[in-house]
């Protein structure tokens, strides 16, 4: 018995067995550790919540997950031909997520939230669209720059403004074509009437926060949905026209436009998330 033990260990067929097993082992073990090295450094699929992703050390901190899955989706990852619009209910979803932002001010009634978000639907979009247009059209002269960044010096930068005109119309159709809303994001000045005034920032910071909850929502219960925030374009979006348009406030602000679209199913199939928050990039400083 010992030595037909012994015959086997020694004979080659043995060492090739072993050869093909470890080789196995060897390429199982490599496939594994860069399975959960990719999903470490943030390549998911966005279908999956990432509320759903928790790796062990986020375990404890289990809503920065949903907050990393959190991201930005922009115009050329829509899908041109949606078929239907998002439905009012998806979106009224993410106005309720927006109402929990905190705000400075006693959260009972009669104190308003700064917040105010317009709707606009497909129609609305295109005449907000004209609209910005209109206003270039009369005052892209007198703006320096008027919105594409080109200096105002003269007769070339009329040329320039007939390209961009023409190519920033071209989007109503075309880069805007797929949206199915834009919500228009206000900042109502001096809300509370009981309380005094608050100081602007912290206006601004609050309807900051009811936006990002906005988009926190999107991300975490409808991955189909490719949203981002887009401040528009500076001069239209301050403007008079833009205030009669929103029906603001004298001293109310317009902070831009959230973008709700379909995400292109190929976008969510493949898509890697190349975003990088080294905390590097962000000063922190700790004192005893
Ligand atoms: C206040 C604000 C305004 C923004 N305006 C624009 C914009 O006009 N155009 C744009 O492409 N992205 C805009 N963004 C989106 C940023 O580009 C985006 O947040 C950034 O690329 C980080 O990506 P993430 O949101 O996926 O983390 C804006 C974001 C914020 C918070």
């Amino acid at each position: 018995m010992h030595c037909q033990v012994s015959t086997m260990l020694l004979s080659p067929s043995y060492y090739y067995s072993m050869m093909v097993a470890s080789s196995i082992t060897f390429f199982l073990t490599v496939l594994c550790c860069r399975l959960l090295g990719q999903q470490k450094k943030g390549k998911v699929r966005p279908e999956q919540s990432e509320c759903e992703m928790n790796d062990n050390h986020e375990d404890s901190f289990s809503v920065l997950p949903c907050i990393r899955n959190r991201r930005s989706i922009f115009p050329n990852q829509y899908m041109a031909h949606p078929g239907a619009d998002v439905d009012p209910k998806v979106i009224k979803s993410l106005l309720d997520a927006a109402l929990w932002g905190p705000y400075h001010g006693r959260c009972f009634a009669g104190c308003d939230h700064p917040a105010r978000f317009v709707v606009l639907g497909k129609r609305s979009m295109v005449e907000m669209q004209h609209l910005t247009l209109r206003y270039y059209d009369r005052n892209w002269k007198t703006l320096d720059p008027w919105g594409c960044g080109a200096d105002n010096d003269g007769d070339e930068s009329e040329e320039r403004y007939r390209d961009w005109r023409k190519s920033t119309e071209d989007e109503i159709t075309g880069r805007w074509g797929p949206v199915s809303c834009m919500v228009a994001i206000v900042m109502r000045r001096q809300t509370s009437p009981v309380s005094k005034r608050l100081p602007e920032w912290e206006e601004a910071a609050a309807v900051a926060c009811a936006v990002h909850n906005m988009h926190l929502q999107q991300c975490a219960r409808f991955p189909h949905l490719a949203c981002y925030w887009s401040s528009w374009h500076d001069a239209a979006r301050d403007s008079d026209d833009m205030k009669t348009f929103l029906d603001m406030g004298a001293e109310d602000k317009c902070m831009g436009f959230f973008v709700v679209a379909q995400a292109k199913p190929s976008f969510l199939r493949q898509t890697r998330d190349r975003r990088k928050r080294d905390p590097s990039i962000m000063q922190t400083e700790w004192r005893p």
